[in-house]
């Protein structure tokens, strides 16, 4: 077989064969084919698109092509975990997870960095002192076995085709793709070897997707394939038109994550969400028989403080200082400056610009302008205005937390121009747009 004949019958709409498409992958991985053939590659996808059996074949290729963690040893409940496609304020895996855990199930979560406008929950989880996101896959299963949770980022041999087309397609335009974005997201998930998985599939301003055609294509394409791969799955489509949750930022959110866990705050948007999400898992693995029961065991995991706990054995498990992670709320570091930025006029707040709320982030600090850029974790925005709020000029839409003072203005100004206010009251949309089994 020859690259450039498998780049050329793309090229052409013609149909691969798996075979070729393990070939190509295979290839790349082991350096055999240039990286100028892989953005050849990458950029005809992106064009021309895949079949459903040729996404399959290229996310087991890409699954395959390096370890798979396997839990035959471990019966004690079903393996199942959730991905997000990215948002604003978007922490409920930082909750999902110790959820499910104190529910009984068990969720090796393999999560990323912030990408673009949106967080990543990795860049949250080393916002605690400690905590350690580079684990090798012993210590993983070992900490998924004791406590029931265990959140870390890809490790060097899993998925590695993965690592080296995404960083192809970052450069070269090739990233929003369905078919590559369904083998990207599925090879990690199918090689951590998941039976139950739940896709929050984002849709709005704040969301890669932002129209709801292509998010409930991406849905489909994910649902199909992951299930075709035999790890059941569903997808619920979830607004993105607003930050998720009154944070948005490393620590902060970190920090609404423990109060939601503890039972001190709870956004009814993040906890529809998340009780969505989770439920969705409880009762597709058989944990709960309904969805009430489902619900019922997730509330009694939050009264219990069984899920806070298991949000705290997981951290400590992974490098954490019990103290620091116990005292988040009230002790952690927190940034020099703190600033409200109030409403310029008296209406309701209609909209929210919130891939521009995203972008204030990276502006504080809070994301990265480069890859290797070091983040700042104290800074972002708290108690972020909701759709539909009534807000004065002594009202704010959210604080300011940053570490140099003169970048206050800008990001004060972004926020006015992203935060439309309007004389009416707006109509109130759902949080949960849709499921896709
Ligand atoms: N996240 C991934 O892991 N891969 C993509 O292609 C897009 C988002």
């Amino acid at each position: 077989m020859l690259p450039q004949e498998i780049i050329r019958k793309v090229r052409n709409r013609d149909k691969l064969t798996a075979e070729e498409i393990y070939f190509f992958i295979n290839g790349m991985s082991k350096g055999e084919i240039a990286d100028i053939q892989a953005a050849s590659f990458s950029m005809a996808v992106f064009l021309n698109g895949l079949s459903e059996e040729e996404t399959l074949a290229l996310t087991c290729a890409m699954r395959d092509s390096g370890e798979q963690i396997t839990w035959q040893d471990m019966d004690k409940g079903p393996i199942v975990d959730k991905h997000s496609t990215g948002g604003v304020g978007d922490k409920v895996s930082l909750m999902l997870a110790p959820m499910l855990a104190a529910c009984g199930a068990f969720v090796p979560m393999i999560a990323g960095r912030g990408l673009g406008h949106t967080g990543g929950t990795l860049d949250k989880l080393e916002a605690i002192a400690g905590y350690t996101t580079t684990v090798d896959t012993q210590k993983f299963k070992q900490v998924v076995q004791k406590i029931g949770c265990a959140i870390i980022g890809q490790t060097a041999d899993l998925a590695p085709a993965d690592k080296k087309l995404y960083a192809i397609r970052d450069v070269c335009a090739t990233v929003e793709s369905i078919p590559l974005i369904t083998a990207s997201i599925l090879a990690k998930k199918l090689a951590a070897g998941l039976q139950y998985l739940v896709m929050d599939i984002k849709c709005g301003n704040g969301a890669f997707m932002e129209n709801k055609q292509s998010a409930i294509a991406l849905a489909h394409s994910i649902a199909r394939v992951a299930n075709g791969a035999g790890t059941k799955t569903s997808a619920l489509l979830t607004d993105m038109n607003s930050v998720l949750g009154s944070t948005v930022g490393n620590a902060l959110e970190v920090k609404e994550a423990i109060d939601y866990l503890q039972g001190n705050k709870l956004n009814p948007r993040l906890n529809e969400v998340t009780m969505a999400l989770c439920a969705e898992l409880l009762t597709n693995s058989k944990v709960a028989s309904s969805k009430a029961e489902a619900e019922q065991q997730l509330q009694h995991a939050l009264s219990s403080g069984k899920a806070y706990q298991k949000f705290v054995e997981m951290a400590v498990s992974l490098g954490a200082d019990k103290e620091i992670v116990e005292n988040y709320v009230k002790s952690a570091p927190i940034a020099k400056y703190t600033k409200a930025v109030y409403a310029q006029q008296e209406g309701y707040v209609a909209t929210i610009d919130t891939r521009t709320v995203g972008l204030g982030v990276i502006m504080l600090g809070g994301g990265r302008t480069t890859p290797e850029q070091k983040i700042n974790y104290t800074t972002g925005f708290s108690e972020f205005c909701q759709i539909g709020d009534k807000v004065d000029k002594k009202t704010p839409l959210c604080y300011i937390h940053a570490e140099d003072e003169a970048i206050i203005k800008p990001v004060a100004d972004m926020i006015h121009q992203a935060v439309k206010i309007n004389p009416q009251p707006p109509k109130q949309t759902p949080v949960i747009i849709q499921k896709i089994a």
